[in-house]
Order: structure tokens, then C-alpha cells, then sequence
């Protein structure tokens, strides 16, 4: 059965399908279990055939970026993983803009942006993963959001049909955006102002340093555990509650910055999650917060 799909997906695309394909490898936390198959589209065409393949079989399809902001519990995915190469990772700059596959790197869209001196995506500095990603997170910093400089977005539905939307038209919140369930980001296009090179390479470079004093930024992590609290700071108060260096197995919690979990080795998702139960209970207890997550679990336990 697995070898007679694994074929048939073949069919459809041109990189090779990967079959129980360990999720540890294409995760920044380097944390997580096997997907069934992973699938690398190069093309609109090529993802709506896989997603018409993966609804006439019954499989579950989901889309990973560049797997940052992701934790994958130790059983892993069913069903097909796919991965956006080829013209989804195209970036192309206009005179007071720029267009960004949902594959491309942001911090190449950041990059490009400052060096053709298009001030305004330089906000999204430092910040790790793809642009689909972002567009789903409504990533951002203490700068201001990816919502915030967004014209539109385009992308297929989850039975195959193109669609795009104006950035008025779709909901954004701290951490959050609402797309239509089940469909996969293709492209946005980004609405941007004239600026010397020079002064949003400043901007860019402060950023990037002010991130590597304040998180642990080369290290095994899927980026900020919880999302802050309403005027607060999760980091502040996992601090205050002594449990910075804490550890279950190989994840500790960073003594750089208390929102972030370092995988020291081979840490498992198990141990991830009991040390996250184990901040939630104590700042709980200590300060009647309920923290909530940031970082998107997914997979079988
Ligand atoms: N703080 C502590 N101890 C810590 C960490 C932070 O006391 O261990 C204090 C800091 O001293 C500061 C306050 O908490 O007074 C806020 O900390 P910081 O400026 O580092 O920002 P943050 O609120 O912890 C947010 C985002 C980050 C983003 C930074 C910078 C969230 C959950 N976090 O962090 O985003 O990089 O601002 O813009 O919104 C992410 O989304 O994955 C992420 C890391």
C-alpha cells in the first residue's frame, strides 16, 4: 500500500518522494517523528494534482515551511508532508513593492528588500522561517507585524481551486490570521517605500544584534515557546519563577531567554511537552496565568 502511493506520488512530481521521512530532519527544534511521505512541489500545477491526489486516496495533506514555530510529537505524520520549492521560493521586486513565494526564506525577502532600498519589510528582521509561514503566524516583532505591510495573498484552496485575497479581507490577530481552512499559501505581494540601503541596513543590523544578546538564536529551538500574556512577557515570568536551566532529558529551558526550549541533543517531543506542562502549572500557580502556546504541536503522541 505505502510502496503503490509512494509511486503514484512520484507521478506527480519531479524531487523524490520520501517515504517515512524523519520530521526531526526538517524541523528547526530538530524534534519529531516520521511523515508517511514527504512531498516536495516545484510548481501551482504539480501542488494541485498532489491535493487532488491526497483527497481521491482519503490522505491527510499539510504544508511545511521552513519548520520553525513547530513542535512534532514522536509518532509523527500521517499522510503526505509537503515542502514548497522551486517557484515558490521566487522573490521579485517592483518600484514600490515586492512579490514572495510562500517558500522563500523571509530573511531573504528582508535581505533583498533593504539591499534595492524598499524600506518596510527590515520590521520582519531576524525572525527565522518561510513567508507562508509568517503570513500564518501574522509573525512579527516589537516593529510591527507581516499584516501591516501585506497587499494580498493568493492561494489554493483545499480542493485545488486558486483564490486571492486583499489584505482587508482577511483576519489577523497577535499570532494569528485566518485563512480559509485547509488551503495552502502560494504567493503575497508587499506594499513597501522608498529608502537608502544604507539606513535599512542599519535598522536590520541593530535588530539582528539586539536578537542575538537577548535569545538564543543558534541553538536547537522552534522559536518563542507561549505567546506573551496580555501586557506581559512569558519570558519575564518563567524567569520569575526560578525555572530558567530546568530540564526533562535533552530539552532545557534556555538561560538566555525563559520563552525558548533547547533541544540539547536527542531530546524527544515527550519531554518537550511534559517541561512545557511543567511551566504551565507553576506560573499558574504562582501568577493565575495561563500561558498559551505559541509553538504549533502536531502529530501522533
Ligand atoms: N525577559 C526576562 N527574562 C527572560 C526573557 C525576557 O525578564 O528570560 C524580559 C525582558 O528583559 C524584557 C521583557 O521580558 O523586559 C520582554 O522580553 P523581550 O524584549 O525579549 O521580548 P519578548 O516579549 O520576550 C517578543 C516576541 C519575540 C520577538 C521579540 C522581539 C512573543 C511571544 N515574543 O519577545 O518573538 O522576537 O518580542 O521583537 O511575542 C517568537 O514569536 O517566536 C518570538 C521569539
Amino acid at each position: 500500500m505505502g510502496a503503490a502511493i509512494a509511486e503514484e506520488l512520484q507521478g506527480l512530481v519531479k524531487r523524490p518522494v520520501r517515504v517515512n521521512e524523519p520530521m526531526s530532519r526538517h524541523t528547526t527544534f530538530r524534534v519529531g517523528g516520521p511523515a508517511d511521505y514527504f512531498v516536495e512541489v516545484e510548481s501551482v500545477s504539480q501542488l494541485s494534482s498532489v491535493i487532488r491526489y491526497a483527497i481521491s486516496r482519503n490522505l491527510p495533506c499539510m504544508t511545511l515551511g521552513s519548520g520553525s514555530n513547530l513542535l512534532v510529537r514522536d509518532g509523527g505524520l500521517r499522510g503526505i508532508v509537503l515542502s514548497l520549492a522551486g517557484e515558490f521560493k521566487n522573490i521579485q521586486l517592483t518600484r514600490l513593492g515586492a512579490r514572495a513565494g510562500s517558500g522563500a526564506r523571509l530573511s531573504l525577502l528582508v535581505k533583498k528588500c533593504a539591499e534595492a532600498g524598499l524600506s518596510g519589510m527590515e520590521i520582519l528582521a531576524g525572525i527565522p522561517g518561510t513567508v507562508g509561514g509568517a503570513l500564518i503566524m501574522n509573525a512579527g516583532t516589537r516593529l510591527g507585524e507581516i499584516k501591516d505591510i501585506l497587499e494580498n495573498v493568493s492561494f489554493v484552496l483545499s480542493d485545488g481551486r486558486p483564490k486571492t485575497l486583499n489584505r482587508k479581507d482577511i483576519s489577523f490577530d497577535y499570532r494569528k490570521s485566518l485563512f480559509p481552512e485547509g488551503s495552502i499559501l502560494v504567493e503575497a505581494a508587499f506594499g513597501l517605500k522608498p529608502q537608502a540601503p544604507s539606513v535599512i541596513m542599519n535598522r536590520i543590523r541593530q535588530a539582528l544584534q539586539r536578537r542575538e544578546k537577548t535569545q538564543p538564536v543558534s541553538e536547537r529551538n522552534p522559536g518563542c515557546i507561549f505567546k506573551n500574556p496580555p501586557g506581559d512577557s512569558a519570558g519575564r515570568l518563567i524567569e520569575q519563577a526560578g525555572l530558567k536551566g530546568r530540564r526533562v532529558g535533552a530539552a532545557e529551558i534556555s538561560r538566555v531567554h525563559a520563552n525558548f526550549i533547547n533541544n540539547l541533543g536527542r531530546a524527544r517531543a515527550r519531554d518537550v511537552l511534559s517541561l512545557i506542562e511543567e511551566i504551565r502549572r507553576e506560573i499558574l500557580q504562582r501568577f493565575g496565568v495561563r500561558l498559551e502556546m505559541e509553538v504549533k504541536v502536531i502529530g501522533e503522541p
